[in-house]
């Protein structure tokens, strides 16, 4: 029996209620299986440990999960504690640590989810958002001189490295290739940002011709999201850089019904450190402590993460539990639905034990 040691970090606000819900059902989805079993150690971190100890996490907890098979991750934010402080006091320290340079973020109508745009559906709109996850634009590159004075000056410089530009192409021509479709979008901005996003494209142009059989072109991130809205059938695949992919994926996610069932996995494609899988939102403290999350995202990513431990069956049938709840109408009230958070898990739950 193969056992996958798990680090679990609910962190703040919904991320609680939305990992509970998928450890549950991670459960049900390995014992169905009968040939793995999931290890899961959960930690405390995130703003409630800030508020304690000045800090998110432990100092030595990138080290501690360096013991992990995968990392899964609720999310982090909390109205009294600046963003920046959450953000790169937890989850920017594990992605970067642990070079998860590919970030990618699948994103399609599930049935029974009425979807924003009109006549688009199910079948309608299926994408891979690929996001370059460690340098670009949230390199944290930059500074701040004459502090509170009329004269001060921010800089947020924006790295990119051949190298790094070049795996996360490789990464994103090689997953294109892997669909049906075999078609890639490549966002850029390289008229205005005409250094960085200038190598961007003449790398997507040397790495494309390692992939003959992927049909790709580029397009502006501007004239990108008009595209997403006014033709989704005619994209696939995308890569783009840091910045760019985390606005893109939002659109994703809300052109698809909701924040709510939109995932995303921070991956070490060398497998050198752990992976970590996550739903796109927030800490919604909004709808923190209501049972209303919707927990689809945190199902999503738990299959994200199955398939990316070598366990591509269970990961089938526990996203085939979750069209099937879904198709039935058993939806969160941000898709429409009067179900809580506990009610779709159990009725995940119960799909993953009577599946095939
Ligand atoms: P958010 O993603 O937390 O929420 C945006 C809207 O979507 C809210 O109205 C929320 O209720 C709704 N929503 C999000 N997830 C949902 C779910 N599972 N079910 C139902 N509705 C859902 O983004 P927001 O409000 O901008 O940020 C809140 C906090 O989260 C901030 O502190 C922010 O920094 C942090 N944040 C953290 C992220 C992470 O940990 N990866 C990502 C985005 C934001
Ligand atoms: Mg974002």
């Amino acid at each position: 029996m193969t056992v996958y040691k798990i680090a679990a970090i609910p962190a703040d606000g919904i991320g609680p209620e939305v990992i509970g819900a998928g450890l549950q059902v991670l459960e049900a989805v390995a014992a169905r299986d009968g040939g793995f079993t999931l290890d899961v150690t959960e930690f405390d971190w995130g703003s409630d440990h800030y508020k304690r100890t000045g800090a998110m996490m432990p100092a030595d907890g990138p080290e501690r999960l360096k013991a992990f098979d995968a990392i899964y991750f609720g999310a982090v934010g909390a109205p009294d504690v600046p963003d920046h402080i959450t953000l790169w006091g937890l989850r920017l320290p594990i992605c970067q640590g642990f070079d998860q340079y590919a970030n990618v973020r699948p994103t399609r109508i599930l049935p029974g989810i009425r979807a924003p745009l009109a006549g688009v559906g199910p079948g309608d709109l299926d994408w891979v958002i690929v996001r370059e996850n460690s340098e670009g634009e949230y390199s944290g590159h930059g500074g701040r001189a004459h502090k509170g004075l009329p004269e001060e000056v921010a800089t947020e410089v924006a790295i990119f490295t051949r190298v790094g530009v070049t795996r996360i192409m490789r990464y994103a021509f090689a997953l294109a290739q892997s669909r049906p479709r075999k078609l890639l979008t490549v966002v850029t901005k390289s008229n205005a940002q005409r250094f960085g996003l200038v190598m961007w494209d003449e790398i997507a142009a040397e790495v494309a011709r390692e992939y003959p059989d992927v049909t790709w072109d580029k397009m502006l991130v501007d004239a990108m999201t008009m595209r997403m809205v006014l033709r989704p059938r005619s994209l696939d695949t995308i890569v783009a850089t840091n910045l760019h992919a985390d606005i893109l994926s939002d659109l994703a996610g809300a052109l698809a019904g909701s924040l709510g069932v939109a995932p995303t996995a921070n991956i070490d494609p060398e497998r050198r450190y752990p992976s970590m899988f996550e739903p796109i939102h927030g800490s919604a403290f909004d709808i923190a402590g209501q049972g209303i999350a919707n927990p689809v995202a945190s199902f999503w990513t738990a299959a994200q993460m199955l398939e990316h431990l070598g366990q591509p069956a269970a990961a089938g049938r526990l996203m085939a539990a979750v069209e099937q709840v879904c198709a039935a109408g058993i939806l969160t009230p941000d898709v429409g639905g009067t179900a809580t958070t506990q009610a779709v898990t159990d009725a995940v739950v119960e799909a993953v034990r009577g599946a095939n």
